[in-house]
């Protein structure tokens, strides 16, 4: 069974260990690193030097293509499938800045990820984020109506993306 992000984190937190997740915070400039971290980004920047600047692109497409979708065609859900660690803005943050009542589902299958999950759950009022810890692998239980259901409305006039 996995687990749910008020369940008391099971992963070992070996912060003497370069973990990706936190290497990918590091070279966008986070805070949720440690010094193994910043030394193995440092080793591959060394071997891939435009690595951090795809990776900010790769950001900064994320929150165009959301303000687009939210602002420009009206999509009010949304179901981010590989999160990651959270980095502002997060994609709620941009979709609720359209419309508070937008409702975001994460779904991340990396327990680190989880560890983290928390600060992805500050929807406005009027919207609602979720974290599910789930494999895309899975879609029964990544984005099947039962897991994203009571969060979604599923009828064919809401639009989602
Ligand atoms: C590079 S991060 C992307 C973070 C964020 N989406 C972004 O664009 O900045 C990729 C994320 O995908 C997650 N991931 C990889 N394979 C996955 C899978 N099979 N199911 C769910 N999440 C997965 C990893 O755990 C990681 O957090």
């Amino acid at each position: 069974m996995k687990a749910g992000v008020n369940d008391k984190p099971s992963v070992e937190l070996r912060t003497d260990v370069p973990h990706s997740a936190r290497i990918y915070d590091y070279l966008l400039g986070g805070k949720d690193n440690f010094p193994a971290d910043r030394e193995a980004s440092a080793e591959i920047a060394s071997v891939w030097p435009n690595l951090p600047r795809s990776m900010r692109a790769n950001r900064s497409f994320m929150r165009r293509v959301t303000q687009y979708l939210a602002e420009k065609q009206g999509i009010r859900q949304f179901l981010d499938i590989g999160t990651g660690l959270p980095t502002s803005p997060n994609l709620h943050e941009v979709a609720q800045g359209v419309d508070p009542a937008a409702r975001i589902v994460y779904v991340d299958n990396d327990p680190m990820v989880l560890v983290h999950a928390r600060a992805l759950l500050t929807s406005t009022p009027q919207g609602r984020t979720t974290y599910i810890d789930a494999d895309l692998h899975d879609p029964r239980r990544s984005s099947s109506p039962p897991r994203c259901g009571r969060r979604w409305t599923w009828s064919s006039r809401s639009r989602s993306a």
